[in-house]
């Protein structure tokens, strides 16, 4: 079987980047994580990239003297690395409208929450668990859809529902939720490589 290319945007701690690239180590997956794209110089995500010997650029818009430069380098780099496939985990960043027309239906996101409710800009991170428990949601969980050119938008592939306990605070609840993410995200990525997710007409 022909193996993915997978290049992961990530802006953060890559807990989920790493999650991946673990089952791809135990062969489970198609795919080879060839490039990790931060729009951030100290994300942790970069730490584990070494680990893994996996190549790394940061790329972030502040640095280029104009937005057609930007999305330009970013085209560049998922040329030169000849990217498949796109992972954003936990990407702060909007897709260029550019690169999501060129990778269309090639660009996966997870968020941690039940979309379309609690998606959007300004909901990342622990805002998503703030607002779940605030508005007294009994359920809450993840989504993993394919990126358009707005956040959280875009049709979904799987959802995954995860209980909201009684005692939860913003931070348990993240924490229950990652490990859900853990899961499902490697196992999507895995259909993905397969040619095995059914693409939206
Ligand atoms: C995850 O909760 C993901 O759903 C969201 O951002 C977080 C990233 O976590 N988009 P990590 O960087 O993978 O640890």
């Amino acid at each position: 079987m022909e193996i993915k290319r997978l290049a992961v945007f990530v802006s953060g701690s890559g807990s989920n980047f790493e999650a991946i690239q673990k089952e791809i180590m135990k062969g489970k997956i198609p795919g080879k994580i060839v490039l990790l794209v931060s729009s951030n110089p100290n994300a942790y995500a970069i730490e584990r990239a070494k680990k893994y010997k996996i190549d790394y650029v940061i790329i972030n818009e502040k640095d280029f003297k104009n937005y057609n430069d930007y999305v330009l380098k970013l085209e560049k780099v998922l040329e030169d690395y000849k990217i498949d496939y796109i992972l954003l985990a936990g990407y702060l960043k909007k897709v260029p409208a550019e690169i999501v027309k060129k990778y269309k239906f090639r660009i996966l996101n997870i968020h941690p929450a039940l979309l379309p409710k609690y998606g959007g800009k300004g909901m990342f991170g622990i805002n998503v668990h703030k607002a779940v428990l605030e508005a007294g949601e009994k359920f809450t969980g993840v989504t993993i859809h394919f990126v358009d050119e707005e956040y959280d938008r875009g049709p979904i592939i799987i959802q995954k529902k995860v209980k909201v306990k009684k005692n939860d605070t913003p931070e348990t609840l993240q924490k229950r939720v990652l490990k859900v993410e853990h899961k499902i995200y490697p196992y999507i990525v895995k259909k993905l490589c397969k040619g095995k997710l059914r693409i939206p007409d």
